[in-house]
């Protein structure tokens, strides 16, 4: 196992010295990456997750020529490019029409008989990652870097706890900054809709173009799916998650926590992880507390750390819910996937 700085990662790798899915950091989680055209490395990142071959990759480029290379007629529209005029480089994933470039495998077609003809792209911030992807000349599809259903990983250690050996080369590029996967936004027969809440947040987009934004984030029964990878089991720690809700959050904690001692043995004592902002104004002795920040944009950045550490030391996680306004959406489109139990 190799780990290359990311300012380094430039001078360090080329194309010919990438022939294996290998891990990236971006400004939201990290990534594990492969060039578009690999056909072998990219089936390998779905084995090496253990993600399901429906689920389509997110392409990452560096340029818009990149871009234009991927999408139907290279044409892109008015309202795309407002939102690429103000957000892209950045945590914003468009869905467009593709084109023959984009491989089955990346459209998630590889195993069934559904034929997908859009293609998700995005423009990561950094600028090292930018260089690397120009020196290699070709887009890198990269899905988050952890074992499917798992936290998304925010530094290279948690990738290196789910992969291990697994993966040869890690790129370090430190704490992701914004710590949560970038928004999924499409203009889907007409209606922009975000398909996955994220950094860049619903008022953000209505602003800019000027008109109401959907959200559609989780499959209805009988519905079509748009957005395969809300069909499957999400950020899940592997204890229990109880996420609480209404204003009682914190005496409903404390009865769980008793009716939870109550059904186990006498000598043991449920471990109990508190997964809060604002802790200093909370009054448990007997928790393991973690911080996630005092502002909305820290509560995102330490999310997935939060529940991957108590994870690792507790029994169960509490967790006290969020409002659903601006990143307050997309902390709890993540919260409600990762719960086993909603406490209202
Ligand atoms: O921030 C991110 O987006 C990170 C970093 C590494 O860039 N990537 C990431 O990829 O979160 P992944 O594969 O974990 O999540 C991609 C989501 C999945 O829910 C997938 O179903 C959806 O985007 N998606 C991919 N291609 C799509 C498409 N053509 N149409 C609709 N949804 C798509
Ligand atoms: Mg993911």
């Amino acid at each position: 196992m190799k780990i290359i700085d990311l300012k380094n990662a430039v001078n360090e790798l080329d194309r010919d010295s990438i022939n294996a899915p290998f891990v990236i950091p971006t400004e939201t989680v990290y990534g594990l990456a492969a060039p578009i055209n690999d056909d072998i490395a990219l089936r390998k990142i779905f084995e090496i997750k253990g993600r399901p071959s429906d689920n389509p990759l997110i392409v990452h480029v560096s340029t818009i020529e990149q871009l234009k290379n991927l999408i139907n007629k290279g044409l892109i529209s008015d309202q795309y490019q407002k939102l690429i005029d103000e957000y892209w480089p950045g945590p914003l994933t468009l869905v467009f029409e593709c084109n023959e470039n984009v491989s089955d495998i990346i459209r998630g077609n590889s195993n069934n008989n559904k034929k997908s003809n859009t293609v998700a792209i995005r423009m990561p911030t950094n600028q090292y990652l930018r260089d690397l992807i120009s020196k290699i000349g070709i887009p890198l599809a990269a899905p988050s870097a952890n074992t499917s259903g798992k936290p998304s990983p925010t530094t290279v250690q948690h990738v290196i706890d789910d992969f291990s050996d697994k993966v040869s080369v890690y790129i370090d590029g430190g704490p992701c900054e914004n710590g949560l996967e970038s928004t999924v936004f499409g203009i889907i027969d007409n209606i922009p809709i975000i398909l996955r809440p994220g950094p860049i947040t619903r008022e953000e987009l209505q602003k800019t173009l000027g008109v109401s934004v959907q959200i559609k984030n989780k499959v209805s029964a009988g519905e079509k799916t748009i957005c395969p990878g809300q069909k499957y089991k999400h950020y899940s720690p592997s204890v229990s998650v109880y996420l609480f809700k209404g204003e009682n959050w914190q005496q409903n904690m404390v009865d769980m926590h008793l009716r939870l001692n109550n059904t186990t043995d006498k000598n043991t004592s449920i471990r109990v992880g508190v997964l809060a902002s604002n802790i200093a104004d909370i009054e448990f002795k007997f928790y393991t507390m973690f911080d996630l920040g005092n502002n909305i944009k820290d509560c995102c950045k330490n999310l997935f750390s939060g529940l991957r550490a108590l994870d690792n030391k507790c029994d169960v996680i509490f967790i006290k819910s969020f409002d659903l306004d601006n990143e307050g959406l997309a902390i709890m489109d993540r919260l409600e996937k990762a719960s086993t139990y909603i406490i209202e």
